[in-house]
């Protein structure tokens, strides 16, 4: 794992964007695993402008979203498939056909999620994972105590996470669905390369348990611990409880990987 500082949200956004972009150019054929939430909406907005701007083309890749909430179909204005039609499907060259979500809606459930994850597996695997984490430090729907191994599979959301996302649903958490269909951490493991995203105060205190505390299926983001190629990507907010930001920094200035990047 590598941890990387930025000054700022839209630093983190624009790094991100660079690492999709290089990957997409090098593969155009990438298996891109993708994330919503508010972290995200800037990555989406840099990779919208790049494609307008520097014809940075997504007409061959497949993507592939860690998670939906149950009982919600994909025209809805709350569920997943929507924000990513809205935040960047509408607005790069994406093979509609190639967008993947699991179908919140569907009425068998275990069969989707069982489903979804031989889609993964027969259309190649994912190359490219983007993370955000949750305040209770999920991945994808992996709420606390979600096994290491876990598969693609319904989950019952945590008290937190529902109120961390009554914004999307007028900020009423009632109104927030009480399950999601998520990738297993055990699913995300399997990618090629993950990059994990956080902004601001509020993720400082679980970025420091993920990255720095030991690996715990209370905490899924820490399950990248054990992830060959992961990259942390922080903004100076939420790096501010990481005891070794000086160490992080000097890897980030030395190493070869990221002459590219800085
Ligand atoms: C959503 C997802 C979640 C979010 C996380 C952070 O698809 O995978 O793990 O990335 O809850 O959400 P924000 O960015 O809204 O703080």
């Amino acid at each position: 794992m590598e941890v990387i500082i930025r000054p700022s949200h839209d630093a983190v956004a624009a790094l991100a964007a660079d690492i999709v972009a290089a990957e997409v150019r090098e593969n155009p054929a990438l298996g891109l695993g993708l994330a919503t939430g508010s972290t995200m909406e800037l990555v989406y907005d840099e990779l919208a402008a790049r494609h307008a701007r520097d014809a940075l083309s997504f007409a061959q890749a497949r993507t592939f979203n860690l998670d939906e909430y149950v009982g919600l179909a994909g025209d809805d204005a709350s569920s997943y498939r929507y924000y990513m039609e809205q935040r960047l499907f509408s607005r790069i060259d994406v093979d509609a056909a190639n967008t993947h979500l699991m179908n919140g809606a569907a009425e068998d459930l275990d069969a989707e999620c069982v489903a979804y994850d031989q889609l993964i597996v027969e259309s190649g695997g994912i190359d490219l994972q983007l993370l955000g984490i949750g305040r209770v430090g999920h991945i994808g729907f992996n709420e606390p105590l979600s096994a290491l191994r876990s598969r693609t599979r319904v989950k019952a959301l945590s008290p937190q996470t529902i109120e961390q996302n009554a914004a999307l649903f007028g900020g009423d958490a009632s109104r927030v669905p009480r399950h999601g269909l998520t990738m297993g951490v055990g699913t995300i493991l399997d990618c090629r390369r993950c990059v994990l995203l956080a902004t601001g105060e509020s993720k400082a205190a679980i970025v420091a348990k993920a990255v720095e505390g030991p690996v715990t299926s209370m905490i899924s983001a820490s399950a990248l611990q054990l992830h060959p190629r992961c990259v942390v990507i922080v903004d100076e907010a939420a790096a501010t409880e990481l005891s070794q930001r000086e160490y992080y920094r000097w890897i980030f200035e030395n190493e070869p990987e990221w002459d590219a990047f800085r």
